[in-house]
């Protein structure tokens, strides 16, 4: 199934294989970024990225983020099914690329992709989880509804000493309500 958001000022699709180099430009800038150690880690070369280009090119749950007025590839956002059973939850993600952050486009993007998930895919509820210094994801995530849950210590990656990279995570999670009562309010 195919997957088209429009918002004022941006397209939300599936990708295609014509968002590679766009992608790999936005990956290698986001690898060498402070914040990439809170993260899992991504493959940087071309031909790792052609697959997983590929790969998101053949589900809804990545998505492109493109500028509608010049077609430019400005970041993804991913909706992903939770693991449970017994409810309909999903997983949001979003990197953007930061010669377009602090100009409310991963906000417009997110609400986009939230009331897909609520009004179409029927969802109960949207989790995310982010590190306690990764200011401007926790900023979105709350600006977007989300109330915190818990903290958890997580690492993804290993330091120069060998030793694991260990932070601190904010689990996070929106409700259908609470989206409910979040996107009928004023910003
Ligand atoms: C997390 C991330 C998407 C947040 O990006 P961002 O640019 O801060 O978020 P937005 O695009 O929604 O922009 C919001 C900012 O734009 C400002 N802004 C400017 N013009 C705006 C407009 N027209 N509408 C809304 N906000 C606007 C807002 O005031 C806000 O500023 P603030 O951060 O000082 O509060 C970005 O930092 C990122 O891609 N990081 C790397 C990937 C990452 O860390 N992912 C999470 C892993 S868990």
């Amino acid at each position: 199934m195919a997957t088209m958001l429009n918002t004022t000022r941006l397209t939300i699709r599936n990708f295609q294989a014509k968002d590679l180099d766009a992608l790999h430009e936005m990956i290698v800038q986001y690898q060498t970024s402070a914040m990439a150690a809170y993260d899992q880690p991504w493959p940087t070369s071309r031909e790792a990225l052609q697959g997983v280009v590929a790969w998101f090119a053949g589900g809804d749950a990545y998505l492109a983020v493109h500028l509608k007025d010049t077609d430019q590839f400005i970041g993804f956002v991913a909706l992903s099914p939770e693991p449970d059973e017994n409810r309909r939850s999903f997983n949001i993600g979003y990197v953007f690329d930061a010669g377009f952050h602090g100009k409310g486009y991963a906000t417009e993007a997110c609400r986009a992709l939230l009331h897909h998930a609520f009004d179409t895919l029927q969802a109960d509820s949207v989790v995310s989880g982010t590190a306690a210094v990764n200011a401007p994801s926790r900023r979105l995530l709350e600006k977007l509804g989300f109330k915190k849950t818990g903290e958890v210590t997580v690492s993804f990656r290993t330091g120069e000493d060998g030793n694991p990279i260990e932070f601190t995570g904010y689990d996070y999670i929106l409700s259908k309500a609470d989206w409910s009562n979040a996107s009928c309010s004023p910003d």
